[in-house]
């Protein structure tokens, strides 16, 4: 098939990748490649970890793309870090959070090994002696984003031209179908389907950086913090829902670090590095749009919220599969959140 892909972000170009590899043929059109939230995201492939802030179903979901992402990171040579998540409870209410996620991953099968302070201090030193308790997440794992976005944008080429924005409509782009993956700014009239919730995030170099994905609670704020063998350290990240551009904010920043460096002291010593804010798509329901429109030559890719790294790769599965005629995923159909087009009667 010929396919227009709009936008060049790891969605889009994950995509892409997927389906050049099926022989079809492809042009990706992003006037801003790798410019939206992949390009800032922390990289957690942690469906366990973010069980809590994730709709029903977006569990099942993330289960379905890790198991995916041992051979995409092979295949892509990123490498993908090998600890788990550790749960961190500042204090004695925090702890309640924690466990209740615990008990959560246990109703659905999985692993979630509860952690006393003392084997907390034993699991990863670097946190504080003042922390409650926590819970470890041996299944999640993580990746560099931008370690995979630069290998994606090796195999595939994005033509971020003057006529990019309007590639298909009146640059005389021949396409099959046109694969909408743009972020949270969908055009029309798929735009309602897509909310900007930001979030910003910090990031951090460190000469002794924690071995795991560390996502806690300090005091009722969530944080987490998510280490490369570099020394960087992703500190994330706000939520909020707005109409802003994004942008940093001073007390955004301020409550991450002070709940970062609460949970692990030794961070007071990092370098800040970089201060970054991104839209994440949000649908109506928080599950991800990707599937079939009403319009037989629009596909969606899109709507992935908080977790569009860790659903990169089963996103370009299931948008090659129904090209090449497989039914849509009902938990993704977009089609559960738009009418029927209206039909007239002759
Ligand atoms: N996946 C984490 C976040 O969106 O902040």
């Amino acid at each position: 098939m010929r396919v227009l892909v709009r936008g060049a972000g790891i969605i889009g170009l994950a995509v892409a990748e997927e389906l050049l590899l099926r022989g079809h043929r492809v042009r990706v059109v992003d006037p801003a490649p790798c410019s939206g939230a992949s390009g800032v995201a922390a990289g957690m492939l942690a469906p366990a970890a973010e069980a809590t802030w994730a709709a029903p179903g977006v569990l099942d979901l993330g289960l379905r793309g890790l198991a995916l992402w041992p051979g995409y990171a092979e295949r892509l040579g990123v490498p993908l870090a090998p600890a788990g998540t550790v749960l961190v409870a500042r204090d004695g209410r925090d702890l309640v959070e924690a466990r209740r996620q615990a008990a959560l991953l246990a109703e659905h099968g999985i692993e979630a090994v509860p952690l006393d302070p003392a084997a907390l201090a034993q699991v990863e030193p670097r946190l504080t002696s003042r922390a409650a308790g926590g819970v470890l997440l041996p299944g999640d794992r993580s990746v560099d984003p931008r370690a995979v976005l630069a290998a994606l944008l090796e195999r595939v080429e994005v033509d971020a031209g003057d006529d990019a924005v309007d590639a298909g409509v009146d640059a005389g782009v021949e396409h099959d179908v046109e694969v909408l993956a743009t972020g949270c700014s969908l055009p029309a009239p798929h735009s309602h389907l897509v909310r900007p919730v930001r979030g910003e995030v910090v990031r951090l170099r460190s000469d002794d950086p924690p071995s795991y994905v560390v996502r806690g609670w300090v005091f009722g704020e969530p944080v987490y913090l998510v280490p490369r063998a570099s020394g960087e350290v992703v500190v994330g990240a706000t939520v909020e829902e707005h109409d802003e551009p994004a942008a940093p904010t001073a007390g955004g920043v301020r409550r991450l670090l002070a709940a970062a460096t609460e949970l692990l002291p030794g961070l007071d010593r990092a370098a800040v590095v970089e201060v970054a804010a991104r839209d994440r798509p949000g649908s109506p329901d928080d599950l991800p749009l990707v599937g079939p429109t009403h319009d037989p030559g629009v596909v969606l890719a899109a709507g992935h919220f908080r977790h569009g790294v860790l659903l990169a790769p089963l996103t370009a599965l299931l948008v090659a599969d129904l090209l090449e005629g497989a039914d849509p995923d009902p938990l993704t159909d977009p089609r559960r959140l738009l009418e029927e087009p209206c039909t007239t009667r002759p």
